[in-house]
């Protein structure tokens, strides 16, 4: 859903955004409006001056490790009856990624890469559903709602995927 849909439909007074690159912060911008303000910043150590109503963090928690950590963090700035929405993709055991990562450690990408292919950060951050359930509950949600959702994302053809 677009930046400022999703704004709109929560009936949002103000958000601030961080993200780790510069050119995202300017896109965001541009999806937005004036009660929307953003800053470079690292998501693994965020924590905000007062707490908060909301907190949506799409695509973007996998590239960190210690979700136990980062996720208590992130609680303990929410207001009472604050909500944490957070969404990651799960699918390094997908042939999209295991073919990758094949590829990747066969020469010459493995010489070109100068023998260390970069880590999957899905395979080493992102943890098991019922985990996050566990994780949630234990950090004070009664019903923390979990869900993998499976979708299909069609491509012109298969050089799309590689691209
Ligand atoms: C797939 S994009 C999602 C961007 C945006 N959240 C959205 O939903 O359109 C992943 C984003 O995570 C950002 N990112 C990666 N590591 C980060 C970190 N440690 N702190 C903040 N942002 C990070 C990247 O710069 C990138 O913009």
């Amino acid at each position: 859903m677009a930046t400022r849909e999703l704004a709109e439909r929560l009936d949002v007074r103000s958000a601030r955004g961080i993200d780790s690159s510069r050119a995202m912060i300017e896109k965001a911008r541009r999806a937005t409006d004036d009660r929307c303000t953003f800053a470079p910043g690292d998501i693994a150590d965020w924590s905000g001056a007062e707490p908060v109503d909301l907190i949506v963090a799409n695509a973007s928690l996998q590239w960190v490790p210690d979700h136990s950590s980062v996720l208590a963090r992130w609680v303990a700035q929410l207001a009472p009856d604050g909500q944490l929405a957070v969404q990651v993709p799960a699918n390094s055991d997908h042939p999209s990624h295991t073919c990758s990562a094949a590829v990747a450690n066969r020469e010459p990408f493995h010489s070109a890469m100068g023998g260390t292919p970069p880590p999957d950060p899905v395979a080493d951050n992102v943890l098991a559903p019922e985990a996050y359930a566990e994780l949630l509950h234990d950090l004070g949600f009664g019903h923390p709602e979990v869900r993998m959702v499976v979708y299909p994302q069609v491509m012109e053809s298969s050089a799309s995927v590689v691209e």
